[in-house]
């Protein structure tokens, strides 16, 4: 790949963590020209630009190099950690950045008899998380099947492709329009600033250091 002397943070295009992470940027002094429905922002002051993708493809994104930086829930970010796993370039989370929280949690047909993990022994959980799903299950020693899914998992129940799921919570309006109801958390999520472990010794790595300084400024300010 070839160097690059312009710093790119890729972000999700369009969601809940859109609006959120644009304003943060601005309140850390860098605005961008393009319109937003474009996939390419590029910045005006800063040699900072803006890289707008799906977020599932942010972290591998940071992987490969082809972004520096990336806005991303801590869920995603983790799963592909798992997912990849040692051998592959890693990523680190370098700040949470305090909005977008949520969690990633079982949730059950409200009228199944559930107490604990062990319930789920037998049964089939629809997840679009199955990396982080089969690490917990690992963990508590239950054997369940995993059913991965892009999205719409909350219907599964209902469409009897799995019995239970896993699957991110914020309000839990989702949950109660599906007549499940939430056991156990597996994550506490927000939106972070994703990197790789060693930061370029390049230019790019000294508009990081900035970048990192001026957010801790304004996260602190907004606390
Ligand atoms: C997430 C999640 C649930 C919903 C939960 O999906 O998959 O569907 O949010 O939020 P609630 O508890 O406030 O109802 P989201 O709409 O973010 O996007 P996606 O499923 O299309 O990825
Ligand atoms: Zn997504
Ligand atoms: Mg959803």
């Amino acid at each position: 790949m070839k160097p690059r002397d312009r710093l790119r943070i890729a972000m999700q295009k369009s969601g809940r963590l859109t609006e959120p992470a644009l304003d943060l940027l601005n309140r850390c002094g860098l605005t961008f020209r393009q319109s937003r429905d474009k996939l390419f922002c590029f910045g005006e002051g800063e040699p900072v630009d803006l890289l707008l993708v799906r977020d599932d493809d942010i972290p591998g994104l940071i992987a490969q190099g082809v972004c520096d930086l990336g806005i991303v829930g801590r869920n995603v970010l983790n799963e592909f950690r798992g997912v990849v796993g040692d051998g592959a370039a890693t990523l680190t989370e370098w700040r949470p950045l305090g909005f977008g929280r949520c969690r990633l949690s079982i949730a059950v047909p409200q009228d199944m008899d559930y107490s604990q993990p062990q319930d789920l022994s037998g049964l089939r959980i629809a997840t679009s998380y199955p990396g982080l799903l089969n690490q917990w299950l690992k963990e508590k020693n239950v054997d369940a099947a995993v059913v991965t899914l892009a999205g719409s998992v909350e219907i599964a129940p209902k469409l009897g492709t799995a019995e239970v799921i896993c699957d991110l919570v914020q309000s839990g309006g989702t949950l109660i329009a599906n007549q499940l109801r939430e056991t156990d958390v597996l994550l506490q999520s927000e939106a972070v600033l994703a990197g790789p472990d060693a930061l370029p010794s390049d230019e790019r790595g000294d508009m990081i250091e900035l970048l990192l300084k001026r957010l801790d400024g304004v996260i602190q300010v907004r606390e």
